[in-house]
């Protein structure tokens, strides 16, 4: 189950994409009856598999300052604010590229901007490995965390959009899974041509490449061509996708549900959408105040400053990642069976007893070795089977079709903004506090995240998108 997808419940609607200020309404439930009734198309796979090459920079270009920081620190004589800034400038670019990627996907169509977002990473890929001092670098990443916050937001957005509603939510978590393919894929560039830095971030242009000849080649949402009253453009992109057979009766019935689901802004701030607003926005800050990217970005600079030396360090992050990726897996298989909410609690306790422990080991015992390798992966473990995918997942099930693209967006800026919060903090948390007390403040926010879920967060497993409106 992806991050939008919600078509795996019994006939529950598939989920709308996600976009700020996306007022575009949604055609699912008009789809997903009809899905129902036609043979899957292989056409509908190309197409997310190339969209989900944007989830893989997003997780390649969030992730290669780990192992780069050591060298880049050491080239550009960084100070721990400078090295912070450095992490953080592409996630402040994020906060920004999330906050105006859906009204950007709705202005100039989901194709276009990813087509535009591939050609940035692209040259910013070159452009960052060409940086000769700490400012022109900051600069560059800041460019490449816009495109991220956008491509964060469109990418699984035209793949919802596109997939035949009956597979829509595993052909989006090919986004998601994308993503921790991507970091992990940039652990093992950093610790491949280390200490090369320049060429591990000049490596991204690779899927970039792919990925705009890739979006060149694919067509347009037709949901969105809709929107624009492109007809007939609409019906050749729904032609390809889903066969000739449907696509007339698909276009009407896209046309029919646009009518249908308007969006208001006075109906989305109203009070019946708070308490979703709030839980969305809410996990979305504890996903990141539980300190997770401190690991995704840092872990070589734990490893190294834990007496590993450079390669090593890099190399237990590659450990890391591939944690990441198989733990992900297991979310995936377990979350319709288990439920949401005892894959949070499980996944926050794991954190919680795995930070705690950390917190001792490396504050009080200032030890080092595979101990400490082995908790780290499990506070990966628990992240990944908990708040790592069910977060994306519920947020993509408590608004109502109309909201849900702008509501997602809010909860996307917010995730966006903490983790900036906190990966900006992080080094001088430790210069200050000790990594040990660090660790003590991020278990702190998994008490908290852990009493949060407890009391507010709701089942949503096995119930239909309309049965979760109607608990709120
Ligand atoms: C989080 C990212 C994190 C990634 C790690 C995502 O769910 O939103 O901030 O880097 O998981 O896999």
């Amino acid at each position: 189950m992806g991050r939008y997808g919600g078509g795996n419940y019994p006939n529950s609607p598939a989920t709308s994409p996600p976009g700020l200020l996306s007022g575009i309404p949604s055609s699912r439930e008009a789809i997903l009856n009809h899905a129902s009734r036609r043979p899957l198309r292989p056409f509908a796979y190309v197409v997310a598999a190339v969209a989900a090459i944007g989830g893989f920079l997003f997780g390649y270009d969030t992730g290669v300052i780990s192992g780069a920081l050591l060298f880049v620190k050491q080239e550009f004589q960084m100070s721990y604010v400078q090295q912070e800034i450095a992490v953080s400038s592409v996630l402040a670019g994020a906060v920004l590229g999330a906050a105006l990627g859906g009204r950007l996907a709705d202005l100039f169509g989901r194709r276009l901007m990813m087509i535009l977002t591939a050609v940035i990473f692209l040259t910013f890929a070159f452009l960052t490995s060409l940086a000769q001092n700490a400012v022109q670098f900051m600069a560059m990443r800041f460019v490449v965390g816009l495109a991220i916050g956008v491509e964060a937001l469109i990418s699984p957005m035209y793949i919802a959009e596109v997939a035949p509603a009956s597979i829509r939510g595993s052909l989006v978590t090919l986004d998601q899974l994308a993503i921790t393919v991507g970091v992990a894929a940039s652990y093992l560039v950093d610790y491949l041509v280390s200490p090369n830095w320049r060429s591990m971030f000049a490596l991204a242009a690779i899927p970039a490449l792919v990925l705009a000849v890739g979006m060149v080649l694919l067509p347009e949402s037709p949901r969105w061509l809709v929107v624009r009253g492109r007809l007939r453009k609409a019906l050749a992109a729904l032609h390809r996708i889903d066969g000739k057979k449907v696509a007339q009766e698909e276009l009407e019935q896209i046309e029919e549900s646009i009518k249908e689901e308007k969006f208001s802004w006075r109906e989305f701030l109203g009070t019946r959408w708070r308490k979703p607003l709030l839980l969305g926005v809410g996990l979305a800050c504890f996903q990141q105040l539980t300190g997770i990217n401190t690991v995704i970005y840092y872990s070589p600079t734990i490893f190294s400053l834990s007496g590993y030396g450079q390669a090593a360090a890099i190399g237990a992050a590659a450990v890391v990642g591939a944690i990441n990726i198989l733990s992900t897996i297991i979310a995936f298989l377990l979350v319709d069976r288990w439920g949401r909410r005892p894959l949070l609690l499980t996944g926050i306790s794991g954190m919680v007893t795995s930070l705690l422990l950390l917190g001792v080991y490396l504050g009080y015992l200032h030890l080092g070795g595979s101990l400490l390798v082995l908790l780290l992966l499990f506070y990966v473990f628990s992240f990944a089977i908990g708040l790592g995918p069910v977060f994306w997942l519920f947020i993509s099930e408590i608004y109502p079709s109309r909201l849900r693209g702008t509501g997602m967006s809010f909860c996307n800026v917010a995730n966006w903004a903490t983790n900036l919060l906190v990966s900006l903090t992080f080094l001088s948390l430790v210069q200050r506090l000790g990594m040990g007390n660090t660790m003590f403040i991020y278990a702190g926010m998994g008490v908290a995240a852990l009493l949060f879920v407890y009391y507010l967060v709701p089942e949503t497993k096995g119930k239909t998108l309309e049965e979760i409106e109607q608990m709120f």
